[in-house]
């Protein structure tokens, strides 16, 4: 058995589609057996048979256009969503920065938001204290720390999340797309802290559509599109072939 930190074998994942009772509930009722056929086979094929393994210390990067099932590969990385078919497992601390403002409260500060993210994510109370005042300086939010995140940009609730997921001593970081709205001195600031990661010897799960940042960070690279793997290898080779053929995909 591989000890791998994660491990996707086989994993199919479908959405259930939002159905219409056309012909009123009364119908379905009546028709109940096929009905209930047309309801269980009108389901949405994000992912099939997607198999892959990250090293320990392995950064891997996911490309693929839009709706290509990057999301729905880490949000089965970190647990959020349960594969249909096959299996994943992922061990150790999982650190997830899954969307903007995901595992936040709109109206709690930022500084209650570190805490309430921390310890949900596993830490105690005085571990996150311990930590608050890197976050804090990390975060470069000044004074903003003490107001809600209501009244946050995006970049600044981008910030927040980044600056929490990267202190909490992960052994497993997911991170989807959310530099994408820092502004360039935050993205460099937290590609920087990603390096650091990765000499640390984290495994890392990076979902994003700069292939700059793809190729500056990741050791291994993989292209889903018609919802496989399909391309896997070097940053530099399979950028080239997605960004040159494929975009859009
Ligand atoms: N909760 C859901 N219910 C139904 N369909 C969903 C759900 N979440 C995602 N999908 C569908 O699954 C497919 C993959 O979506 P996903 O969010 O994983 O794509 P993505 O590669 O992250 O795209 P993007 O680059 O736009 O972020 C899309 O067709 C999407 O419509
Ligand atoms: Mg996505």
């Amino acid at each position: 058995m591989s000890s791998a930190p994660i491990i996707f074998s086989g994993v199919g994942k479908t959405y259930p589609m939002y159905h219409h009772f056309t012909g009123g509930i009364k119908n379905f009722l009546f028709n109940l057996p096929e009905a209930l056929r047309s309801l269980r086979s009108s389901r949405f094929e994000a992912l099939r048979d997607v198999s892959f393994e990250v090293a320990k210390g392995e950064t891997l990067g996911i490309v693929g256009g839009n709706g290509a099932g990057k999301s729905t590969l880490l949000g089965l990385a970190a647990g959020v969503l349960r594969p249909t078919t096959g299996a994943v497992k992922v061990s150790g601390r999982i650190s997830p920065l899954l969307e903007l403002g995901a595992g936040f409260h709109r109206d709690l500060t930022g500084l209650e938001n570190i805490m309430l993210n921390g310890v949900l994510l596993g830490l105690t109370r005085a571990e996150v204290k311990e930590r608050l005042a890197a976050i804090v300086e990390f975060s470069e939010l000044g004074a903003f720390i003490d107001q809600p995140l209501r009244v946050y940009s995006n970049g600044m609730v981008a910030r927040l999340g980044f600056s929490v997921a990267a202190h909490l001593d992960p052994d497993v970081m997911l991170i989807d797309e959310v530099l994408a709205v820092g502004d360039e001195e935050f993205q460099k600031k937290c590609l920087e802290k990603m390096r650091e990661f990765k000499r640390k010897g984290v495994t890392m799960l990076f979902v994003s559509h700069s292939m700059p940042s793809v190729k500056l960070i990741c050791d291994r690279v993989i292209w889903i599109a018609d919802r496989r793997v399909h391309m896997s290898g070097a940053p530099a080779e399979v950028v080239r072939a997605y960004a040159g053929e494929g975009a859009g995909l």
